[in-house]
């Protein structure tokens, strides 16, 4: 749940066009992989489907209903956003029963009661392999991958409608990286959530994406499977992307 339209979506700041006239459709419970180079508007356009910011020109429905102008508490969207801290809260610990915390946030803030809380924090920490040796700890206690599980048990203690995540591997290293990875397909699987994830990386992308959108300026070059992309990239940017591609597990495994 549910299905997201873009129809041309255009967001600038100043005289950068940010996002430019974007159209395009997202599945219901697809995993949909945004890929492209520094600046092209991949963080943008998460922000827009957020709701964090509302387009200039073009419409965002999900399941047909206009999205401009709703806030971003009223689409059932979670965003787990670029950056080193997750936008975890730094003062508070990881889980307490007794206290806010950073796992039961979103439940506390929507009153729910403590046996529920406990319940679904239970079910996440089990999910993801969060261990209650950490339940203590700030957030600045905890390592990269820790930090990004707890990030990740944030966004999912209630279900979202929508799940955003901005380049959530970036800080990781390659072994972590490709837990992770895993993790989060599983994730997706298990909750059947729209998602919709941003990486610069293309072989990140394939492994992961239903379907691929190369984005450049602000722009869709190419949507289409991991497959497709490869075998037909649909323009010289896309070709060039997909040859670096190539190049680089050539590099890896000497093919
Ligand atoms: N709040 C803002 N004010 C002014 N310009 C902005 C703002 N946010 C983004 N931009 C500009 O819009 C363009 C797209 O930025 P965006 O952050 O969406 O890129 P990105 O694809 O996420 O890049 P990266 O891979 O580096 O995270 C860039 O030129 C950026 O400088
Ligand atoms: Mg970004």
């Amino acid at each position: 749940m549910p299905e997201i339209v873009l129809q041309g979506v255009t967001k600038r700041f100043g005289s950068t066009v940010a996002v430019n006239g974007l159209t395009a459709r997202i599945f219901d419970r697809e995993f949909f992989v945004v890929v492209g180079p520094t600046g092209c508007g991949k963080t943008t356009l998460l922000r827009l489907l957020a709701g964090l910011i509302n387009p200039d020109q073009g419409e965002i429905l999900f399941d047909g209903v206009r999205m401009n102008g709703v806030p971003p508490r009223e689409r059932g969207v979670r965003m787990i956003f670029q950056g080193q801290d997750y936008a975890l809260y730094p003062h508070l610990e990881v889980y307490s029963a007794e206290r806010w915390s950073n796992l039961s946030f979103p439940l506390r803030l929507r009153g729910e009661k403590a046996k529920t809380i406990g319940e679904r924090v239970q079910r996440v920490v089990q999910r993801l392999g969060i261990l209650p040796d950490w339940f203590p700890r700030k957030p600045r206690e905890l390592s990269e991958g820790q930090k990004q599980k707890v990030a990740l048990g944030r966004a999912t203690v209630l279900i979202p409608k929508v799940f955003l995540l901005d380049e959530p591997l970036s800080h990781l290293d390659p072994p972590a990286r490709a837990q992770a990875r895993e993790e989060i397909r599983r994730l997706h699987a298990e909750l059947g959530t729209t998602t919709v994830y941003v990486t610069h990386d293309l072989a990140e992308a394939f492994l992961l994406g239903d379907r691929v959108a190369v984005m450049r300026d602000g722009r869709f070059l190419q949507v289409g499977t991991p497959k497709e992309i490869r075998d037909h990239p649909a323009d010289a940017f896309v070709a060039e992307f997909v040859r670096a591609y190539r190049e680089g597990l050539k590099k890896a495994f000497g093919v």
